[in-house]
């Protein structure tokens, strides 16, 4: 059984989607060993103690700097002793030192069909820019915003009709079900990434 650590900052419904995939046996390989969240009032917080789900809480302003606060993350991140590192909403930008310590290990979701528009407000980029099809992207994390190797995407249609809220809610749907699905993929050992191309096995 893989230990899965996730990070968020918000809301919590993808980190959610993986509690309650693991309760309804879609994610049989896996089990959550703790929340990381950098805002005190994460809804996510609420979820975890609702599910027995340990906290580690990093209030990035009670920090002193980029730095330190980094320091902290690797040491909270260690703590959990987790095989793999979900974020899920984590809305803070991992330094290169986590990022090469955990080489592998951290996979990100985002609400857009990547490459195309990485960053914040993905849905709103995707609208502006009137694609027809938009999405969400599991990716394992490299140094890079939104740039590492693709595990999983599933897309929706634009609507006409569509504003930034109703084109996130469709995307957020198909989100809840990517990410469970990588996750468990993952923890079978299932993942094998061979530069930028990741094979399913
Ligand atoms: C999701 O849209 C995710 O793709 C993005 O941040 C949002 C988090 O939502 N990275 P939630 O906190 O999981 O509800």
């Amino acid at each position: 059984m893989k230990r899965v650590a996730v990070l968020a900052s918000g809301r919590g419904s993808n980190f959610q989607a993986i509690i309650d995939a693991m309760k309804s046996g879609e994610i049989t390989s896996g089990q959550c060993c703790g929340l990381i969240t950098d805002n005190p009032d994460a809804y996510a917080i609420i979820m975890a103690r609702e599910a027995g789900i340990p906290v580690s809480l990093l209030d990035y302003h009670c920090f002193s700097s980029r730095e330190e606060y980094e320091c902290g993350l690797i040491r909270a991140m260690h703590g959990t002793n987790a095989d793999l590192f979900v974020l899920a909403g984590y809305m803070r930008i991992l330094g290169t030192k986590i990022v090469s310590e955990f080489a592998g290990k951290i996979m990100n979701i985002h609400p857009a069909l990547l490459p195309s528009f990485p960053g914040l407000h993905a849905q709103r980029q995707a609208l502006e820019c009137g694609v027809k099809v938009a999405g969400c992207t599991v990716h394992l994390v490299d140094e890079g915003m939104d740039t590492g190797p693709i595990i999983l995407q599933e897309c929706v249609p634009v609507l006409q009709e569509d504003t930034e809220e109703s084109l996130s809610d469709r995307i957020l749907f198909r989100e809840h079900r990517c990410l469970p699905r990588a996750v468990q993929l993952f923890c079978e050992g299932r993942i094998r990434v061979e530069e930028r191309r990741v094979y399913i096995l």
